[in-house]
């Protein structure tokens, strides 16, 4: 039933009627179509669950914190969209591989504009003393195998740690970060440390969110990468360590089997080894990146 009083709005379905009236003079059709859906599934979630005032207002301080929180060094709110899984359904939907490319998964909150341009080989870990180095190494790719000479490769990690570099409050500069490009193979070499588990931010809303909800806040060890080379769509993805306790309980749901790898366990020199100085146990691990054609 619903009644009005000189055309004013009397019960809820008819605010979600008249907002939704307000809405209908949109010009942009997307934008329209966006705000007609948000209207209607906030409203519609604010009846499911009965939602008490009390219970809006700490939703309001909720997200109050949470914008509170972001600067140009910490990012609360893809943090948040990645803890609900929003970040992998929107992945998800707006990235569908065709046989053979590298899937992507998601950005995350650290990436960090500026990271030097390395040669093979550069170290991205020249300050982390207490890892076990690493190197990675393999191809980008087109869709049929041919090698991609030139294509860009923008890697990152959190340190031996588990943090990242914007998470020291006493330092500013970048860490754990470098741009690559392949040689005339297709090939890259990124030397590192192994990347290990570590616990997202858990200091402000999303940390309340998951101790409220019983939920851990750890990711298994990764490194980060977006690739990019003219003519083909970038992909920005990860590689996983398969030994990780946590591959089957990513707290941001990123996890994607074709991106677990091995890292191999090294107890001698080789001479790739031995030609970056790379002292003994070290790990390697080869991962080919498969991008395809720009549509
Ligand atoms: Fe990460």
């Amino acid at each position: 039933m619903h009644t009005t009083v000189k055309g004013r709005s009397t019960t809820e379905d008819d605010i979600t009627a008249e907002v939704l009236r307000r809405f209908e003079g949109t010009p942009d059709v997307r934008l329209r179509e966006i705000v007609f859906a948000l209207v209607r599934h906030l409203h519609g979630f604010v009846k499911d669950v009965n939602l008490t005032e009390a219970e809006w207002f700490s939703a309001i301080q909720f997200l109050t914190g949470t914008g509170q929180l972001c600067d140009d060094k910490r990012q609360e709110f893809i943090l948040l969209s990645d803890t609900l899984g929003v970040s992998m359904v929107v992945d998800l939907m707006n990235h569908r591989k065709p046989e053979g490319a590298t899937e992507s998964t998601v950005f995350g909150p650290f990436h960090r504009e500026g990271a030097r341009e390395m040669p093979p080989g550069g170290n991205i870990a020249p300050r982390d003393d207490g890892g076990s180095p690493m190197m990675i190494s393999g191809r980008v790719l087109d869709l049929s195998g041919r090698p991609i000479a030139g294509a860009r490769l923008d890697v990152w990690q959190a340190d031996s740690s588990g943090l990242y570099d914007s998470q020291y409050a006493d330092r500013d500069e970048l860490h754990m970060r470098g741009l690559f490009r392949t040689d005339s193979d297709g090939r890259y070499l990124v030397r590192t440390v192994r990347p290990v588990h570590y616990a997202i931010p858990n200091d402000g809303p999303v940390g309340q969110m998951l101790r409220a909800t019983n939920r851990h806040p750890w990711r298994p060890a990764h490194v980060h990468f977006v690739v990019s080379a003219d003519g083909f769509e970038p992909v920005t993805t990860h590689i996983f360590d398969d030994t990780d306790p946590y591959l089957e309980s990513d707290t941001v749901f990123a996890v994607k089997d074709s991106l677990i790898c091995h890292f191999v366990r090294h107890d001698a020199r080789d001479d790739a080894s031995q030609r970056l100085a790379i002292e003994p146990p070290f790990y390697t691990v080869d991962f080919d990146f498969v991008l395809k054609p720009r549509a």
